[in-house]
């Protein structure tokens, strides 16, 4: 039996991560976790965040995956160190690998970074990025009405290109040439996006990062899915199935097979 990669978020943001692991790495079987029934994480307290996230890689530990993958700028924020602490394979969030992207694409030095609250309240990006290229200039806003209004399916309405313009207005007065999108939830968003800060700059999504970094730790350990066979994959979350298997089904262009989870939610 193939083992799985797990990939967990607060919701379906994590599904920018699974389709790009699907395109590069089509043989690796995915077990996704999206707790839909507690999203968004971008308000709840660090200590929150880490409890919920350690119960959804409990819940995936059954599946005996190769490796874990925080799919979720906020839990990565808070939470990758404890869980790298708490289990013995491989785990990785997206935060450096969307660091890594800015620097490598921007020109002016000057980056933007868009997430929720607690991603940017924590600084991470900043230190991130700082860390790779001290001299690098970074501008960050907290976006909390972005999760909200992909949870709910609503990409393309005319409140959300609203929406979106509102709360990136303050942006476009600013040298950025780069744009991170901090939040895998964020791509969904990305026409509004781009729209909204002008469509000369250049958006980041962690997602072609870290599947690129999934695949060169499975290489190192020697891990990659062989043989012939597509592999099925898995798809749980705590919420509304029927909300999540049409964005799902809408977001990744394929059927998929989904578990609904029932949590005892305080
Ligand atoms: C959230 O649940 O608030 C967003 C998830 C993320 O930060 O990627």
């Amino acid at each position: 039996m193939q083992q799985p990669i797990a990939i967990l978020d607060s919701g379906v943001g994590g599904l920018t991560v699974v389709k790009e692991v699907m395109r590069q790495l089509p043989r690796e079987k995915i077990i996704y976790f999206g707790d839909t029934a507690r999203t968004p994480y971008g308000p709840r307290p660090e200590e929150e965040v880490i409890r919920f996230t350690r119960e959804i890689v409990d819940y995936l530990i059954q599946f005996r995956p190769k490796m874990v993958v925080i799919a979720c700028n906020t839990a990565t924020a808070f939470a990758l160190a404890d869980i790298r602490s708490r289990v013995a394979v491989p785990v990785i969030g997206v935060i450096h690998p969307g660091a890594r992207a800015a620097i490598n694409r921007t020109q002016s030095g000057f980056v933007g970074v868009i997430g929720t609250e607690g991603t940017i309240k924590s600084a991470a990006y900043e230190e991130a990025l700082k860390q790779l290229k001290p001299q690098i200039e970074v501008i960050s806003r907290a976006c909390p009405k972005f999760v909200p209004l992909v949870e709910q399916g609503n990409f393309r309405s005319d409140e959300t290109y609203k929406t979106v313009a509102d709360s990136l207005e303050p942006l476009r007065s600013t040298p950025i040439d780069t744009l991170i999108l901090g939040c895998t939830h964020y791509p969904f968003l990305a026409d509004a996006i781009a729209e909204a800060v002008g469509r000369h700059i250049t958006l980041i999504s962690s997602a072609e990062e870290t599947a690129r970094d999934i695949s060169t730790i499975l290489q190192v350990k020697g891990r990659l899915a062989l043989g012939e066979a597509m592999p099925v994959h898995q798809f749980c979350c705590s919420g509304d199935p029927a909300l999540f298997k049409a964005i799902a089904q809408q977001w990744l262009n394929e059927e998929i097979e989904l578990t609904p989870i029932v949590w005892q939610v305080p």
